[in-house]
């Protein structure tokens, strides 16, 4: 339990959110270390198609990504994590000079750049332990002959909205420099029939990972959400076209959570995740407006899933 003088992020999202007249709470709180396990076991699942996808669009076209950067680089991944996809993209390039893993989780960032040093000794890897979001990581990016590329897998730009896209992506522009470019990975928009399991899958792991946000309130800030009177679910949102995953109360319910009480009617939700499907044009007017173009991407048979590279205008 944090004292009253420390700030405490978590529980001000917390209070902010469900203060609002649509509760919402930010879903980078999704991932403690319960939820980052439940997340790696939704990747695994059969109705969840997109990391599966772009491993093997990465692993198809890995070759012409490293073509298109060249030789000597340097690579920033943003947000990295386990690190799993970038080996893929590092095993095609020529002569890497430096990896520079961005992650807000320190602990979790030098295990998985010791890991990788082991069996990368030429590479130069520099982790920076930040938020993805935060501008100014330039002067901390090594030197090289080779040019800089930002590396953003995952579809999780898709959690922003489009401010936050257009800061991150201007701040990217500014820290990887002229000359650059950056490799990112966008989920795209298809029928709700394909879409909605992917959120809500049969096995129930999805609702696990969603309610997962309410254990960890009773733990974090010592509320008292009782998990059978809320349903997990995925609503896919036509017109801003994301699936957005909430939290519903099965009835009319008081809850405290860090000694305030928040009133939920019958049916009233939390809305804890945005997943944008951005389409290649869409995408592609919003890295225009950042300082970039799109200059090819790479898909699936099915264009499930898109990669795409940006250069530097
Ligand atoms: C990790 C943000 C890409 O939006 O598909 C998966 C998170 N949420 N199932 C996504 C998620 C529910 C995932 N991202």
């Amino acid at each position: 339990m944090m004292d009253g003088l420390t700030r405490d992020p978590f529980r001000e999202d917390v209070i902010k959110g469900l203060g609002q007249r649509q509760k919402a709470i930010p879903s980078r709180w999704l991932y403690d270390e319960k939820g980052s396990k439940l997340f790696d076991e939704i990747t695994e699942l059969p109705e969840y198609y997109p990391t599966r996808t772009e491993l093997k669009i990465l692993g198809d076209r890995a070759g012409e990504m490293a073509d298109a950067i060249g030789p000597e680089a340097v690579i920033v991944e943003y947000g990295a994590g386990s690190l799993l996809k970038v080996r893929i993209l590092l095993d095609a390039l020529e002569r890497p000079a430096a990896f520079v893993p961005v992650d807000i989780s320190a602990s979790h960032l030098e295990a998985a750049a010791d890991e990788l040093t082991a069996d990368y000794p030429d590479l130069t890897i520099k982790p920076i332990a930040s938020d993805f979001m935060a501008s100014n990581l330039g002067e901390s990016l090594p030197e090289a002959a080779g040019r800089r590329a930002g590396f953003f897998p995952g579809s999780t730009v898709g959690n922003l909205l489009d401010a936050e896209i257009h800061r991150f992506l201007s701040n990217a522009r500014a820290d990887l420099g002229d000359g650059a470019c950056f490799i990112i990975g966008i989920d795209q928009p298809k029928p709700p029939r394909i879409l909605v399991p992917a959120y809500d899958d049969a096995q129930g792991v999805t609702a696990a990972f969603n309610k997962n946000l309410l254990t960890r309130m009773n733990r974090e800030l010592d509320a008292n959400f009782d998990l059978d009177a809320f349903a997990h679910e995925a609503r896919w949102n036509e017109s801003d076209s994301r699936i957005e995953m909430h939290l519903c109360s099965l009835k009319p319910q008081t809850v405290r959570v860090a000694g305030e009480s928040f009133d939920f009617q019958d049916g009233e939700t939390i809305h804890t995740e945005n997943s944008r499907k951005i389409a290649l044009d869409r995408f592609a007017g919003m890295a225009e407006k950042a300082g970039w173009s799109l200059s090819r991407h790479w898909t699936d048979e099915k264009g499930l899933f898109a990669v795409m590279l940006l250069e530097a205008d």
